[in-house]
Formats: structure tokens, sequence, C-alpha cells
């Protein structure tokens, strides 16, 4: 399956302003080619639009340290130091469940 690298690219200067899904932060987009932003039937990938942000952010810091196995989170969680994972997890806790 061949997959767009940056779809995101436009909105990276986003940081601070409020969430929505045209102001993904930086590396959001490295999420949702996985997690779907929107509700999508029937995917085995657990979703993450809508938890909490310090859930995300507890796991993603689980997955790199090794605490909590995975198959691909943990090698995904290392790319992001801690003021992008929760910069992310923001921006997915506020997308709609
Ligand atoms: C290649 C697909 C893929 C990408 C890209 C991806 N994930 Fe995941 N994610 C998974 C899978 C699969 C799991 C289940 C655990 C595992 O097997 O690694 C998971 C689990 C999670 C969980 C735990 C959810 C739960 O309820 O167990 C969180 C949080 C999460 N991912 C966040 C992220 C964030 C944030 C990003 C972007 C930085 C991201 N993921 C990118 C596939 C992906």
């Amino acid at each position: 399956m061949h997959r767009a690298l940056l779809p995101g690219l436009a909105s990276m200067i986003l940081l601070a302003s409020p969430a929505t899904a045209a102001d993904a932060p930086p590396g959001a987009s490295s999420c949702t080619g996985c997690h779907a932003p929107k509700k999508v039937a029937d995917s085995v990938i657990p979703r993450i639009a809508g938890r909490k942000t310090e859930d995300i952010v507890t796991f993603m810091r689980e997955y790199r340290s090794g605490a909590w196995p995975s198959s691909v989170m943990g090698r995904i969680a290392k790319g992001f130091d801690d003021a992008q994972t929760e910069a992310i997890a923001a921006w997915f806790a506020a997308q709609p469940e």
C-alpha cells in the first residue's frame, strides 16, 4: 500500500492554536495513517481520537521505554520527544470520539 509521507505539511506551524483537524501539530500526520481521526468501522488499530491527553502521553512514554509491549508503537514513539508527544496527544484528544 502506498501512503503519502507528509500530508500535514501545510499545518506544521500551528502548535498553540485551538486544535481542529485542519491544524494538526507536527507529527500528527505520522499517526493518522493508522489512527484515523474520524470513525472507521472495523479497524484493528485502537482508536485514540477523543481519548484523554494524559492517557495518550502515558501510552507513548511506556511504548518508548518498552514498559508496555507493542508491535509497532515502540518504534514510532521513539521518534517523538515529550513536547511533540504532548502536542499530538492534545490534538487527538480534541478530535471527536
Ligand atoms: C503503523 C501504524 C501506526 C502508526 C503510524 C501509529 N500507530 Fe499507534 N498503534 C498502532 C498499533 C498497531 C497499536 C496497538 C499496539 C501495538 O501493537 O503496537 C497502537 C497503539 C497506540 C496507542 C494505545 C491505544 C490503546 O488503547 O491501546 C496509542 C496511545 C497510540 N498508538 C498513539 C499513536 C500516536 C500518538 C502515533 C503518532 C505519533 C501513532 N500511534 C502512530 C499502530 C500505529
